[in-house]
């Protein structure tokens, strides 16, 4: 019988529901119907290009190749996965894509986590980032959640320290246009409380 925790998985392959709620939240994965309301919520950070590398302005065929790469089901042991997530009344306030078993096995990486400007500040980022490690969690393979944080990016930070993502597991420099950014791998245990 496979055993659960094994690398490379010979349990079911790794994923996460196409669509779940949380208590005001709803997550779909994402289509390329979504690239342009996905495309504007990111840039309505534009604001932060100058803390934060990952917030210039890309062009539409990025998104499109980002939604093109989702492979949950297709891919049993690294997929990603890309989830918009909504209001109850259906408007998309954010995103957010991951990948399981990066950098490690048994860990799982949200590779961008982003609301739009207009929907921040309300404890929507608390909720659904509850939301989305609780379904990642579900997997007793996956140990850890990680996120690539700027030090730069002074609200982000704060962020991911208070929802529990507090053990650096890495440091890294970015060089963009002439400049250096410096970022940290943070990392929060999924299985403290077992
Ligand atoms: C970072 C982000 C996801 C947070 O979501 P949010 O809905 O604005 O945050 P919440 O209202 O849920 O706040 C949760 C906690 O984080 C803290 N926090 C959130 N944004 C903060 C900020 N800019 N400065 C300081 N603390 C902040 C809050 O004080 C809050 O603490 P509390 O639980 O004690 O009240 C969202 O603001 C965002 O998308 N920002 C721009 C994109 C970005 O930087 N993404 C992260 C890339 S690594």
């Amino acid at each position: 019988m496979a055993n659960p925790l094994d690398f490379p998985p010979l349990g079911p392959a790794f994923g996460l529901p196409d669509a779940w709620s949380s208590d005001t939240l709803q997550f779909a994965r994402a289509t390329h119907a979504d690239v342009p309301v996905m495309r504007a919520l990111f840039n309505s950070n534009a604001r932060l290009a100058d803390v934060d590398p990952s917030f210039g302005e890309w062009p539409s065929e990025v998104y499109d190749e980002l939604v093109a790469q989702q492979n949950e089901g297709r891919e049993a042991t690294y997929p990603l996965g890309v989830r918009l997530i909504r209001r109850g009344d259906g408007s998309a306030i954010g995103y957010c894509h991951y990948r399981f078993n990066f950098p490690n096995d048994g860990m799982f990486t949200i590779a961008m986590f982003v609301l739009g400007f207009d929907f921040q500040g309300q404890h929507h980022g608390r909720e659904a980032l509850g939301s989305l490690v609780a379904q990642a969690r579900r997997d007793p393979r996956i140990h850890s959640a990680c996120a690539e944080v700027y030090v730069t990016n002074d609200g982000a930070l704060s962020f991911w320290f208070r929802q529990g993502f507090d053990r650096i597991m890495r440091k890294r420099s970015t060089e963009d246009h002439g400049r250096t950014f410096r970022s940290m791998m943070l990392c929060r245990n999924l299985r403290d409380d077992q």
